[in-house]
């Protein structure tokens, strides 16, 4: 079967990065440059030059340490952010201009003070003066997902016309449901001139839960790059997640797109961005959270223990989680004791199990969780019990 590619687009360290309390210093930043790339991201935001110093270091040193993917600045549609982001570039191996300007009536308004003509021409100025640094320069129409589609498409077009060679289409606000985003996707590659030689990404905020949803519409509407970060992590809410967006195409093969990503390296790629970030994971995170392979409930643990895939769409171990958990809870049954025990070095008979079992809804009762050390204390009680 003939699959196309989706490109991923990892923005950890640029919009990632703009958690509040989540500053990287340019070590960390490295570190986490060297294993995305490791990972097989196809590009690697590594900041906003023009922000600070240390931003414009970071680009810099991440430009000479990247090998494989394209590594990219953001920048305003302000010709000083443009040179300075192309000098923090100049090392890179493919080096990209992420450029761009608010599109929706409230950000012309409010934020530029100016009229829809004026902001078309700044977008393709911008572009054009990008252009004359580096052959990739990513045009983004900030606030597309509230911009109204015909004048998007034509801010769209004159970025085309001056040298774009990516279209990035954010829900800024994370406001579009996953049908209009879709259908803003189809409206540009419908609408937009040249469309046939440029990429259209997309890049969504998860205010309403929406991200990851919003991105799989846009590249089933022809979109073939996803801006993402790793956990989600983002202004507000977050940015769409990277480790969900590979594995909903990998999982759903009639989709006929891939990406380039390691599955296998995601689980330890998350771990590490929490902790060098010290943003915590929530348990509940798909893919990557400490019960996104954990099971409690008695009837879960009967089916996972005789087949894993009675509850699990995801063998833990491609994403490099080592196996499920089962979590002996007062809710988990005795082949979840059992199976449990066993992985423990003891073997019980059917008439062992039923009396350990009293003594384990005791313990489970007391506590939440029995972890493993209480195992072994059951099987001591029950020993001396059997003894006496
Ligand atoms: O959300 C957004 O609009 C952005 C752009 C600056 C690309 O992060
Ligand atoms: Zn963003």
């Amino acid at each position: 079967m003939r699959t196309e590619k989706v490109e991923i687009f990892d923005t950890t360290l640029r919009d990632g990065e703009q958690v509040p309390g989540c500053k990287l210093n340019t070590k960390q930043k490295l570190k986490i440059a060297a294993r995305l790339d490791e990972l097989g991201v196809d590009v690697i935001e590594a900041g906003f030059p023009v922000s600070s110093p240390g931003d414009f270091n970071s680009v810099n040193e991440i430009s000479k340490l990247v090998k494989n993917a394209t590594v990219c600045g953001l920048t305003r549609a302000v010709k000083n952010d443009i040179k300075v982001a192309a000098e923090a570039l100049k090392y890179a191996v493919k080096p990209r201009i992420h450029t761009g300007i608010g599109t929706s009536d409230s950000h012309i308004k409010y934020k530029f003070k100016a009229s829809r003509p004026e902001i078309i021409e700044r977008a393709g100025e911008a572009v054009a003066y990008a252009k004359s640094f580096v052959d990739d320069v990513e045009f983004y129409a900030e606030d597309a997902g509230r911009t109204e589609n015909e004048f998007l498409a034509r801010v769209c077009t004159e970025a085309v016309k001056n040298g774009a060679t990516v279209l990035n289409i954010p829900d800024t606000t994370g406001y579009c449901l996953p049908e209009e985003y879709g259908k803003k996707i189809k409206y540009l590659k419908e609408n937009v001139v040249g469309i046939e030689n440029v990429i259209i990404s997309c890049h969504c905020h998860n205010d309403l839960g929406l991200a990851t949803a919003n991105a799989i519409a846009g590249i089933s509407n022809g979109a073939r790059q996803i801006e993402c970060t790793i956990n989600g992590i983002g202004e507000r809410a977050g940015n769409t997640a990277l480790e969900e967006v590979v594995m909903i195409l990998r999982q759903h093969p009639y989709l006929q797109l891939n990406t380039d990503i390691n599955p296998q390296l995601l689980y330890d790629t998350s771990k590490m961005v929490s902790r060098e970030m010290g943003m915590y994971v929530q348990p509940n995170k798909a893919i990557v959270g400490a019960n996104a392979f954990a099971h409690s409930s008695g009837i879960h643990q009967d089916g996972v223990i005789k087949n894993r895939e009675t509850y699990e769409i995801i063998n833990p171990a491609d994403v490099g989680v080592t196996e499920s958990a089962i979590v002996l809870t007062a809710r988990s049954g005795r082949a979840a004791l059992a199976y449990k025990a066993k992985k423990m070095g003891y073997e019980l008979t059917k008439l062992e199990l039923d009396s350990v079992y009293l003594e384990f809804l005791n313990f489970a009762d007391a506590k939440k969780e029995v972890a493993d050390h209480d195992i072994h204390t059951i099987m001591d009680i029950y020993k001396k019990s059997a003894r006496a």
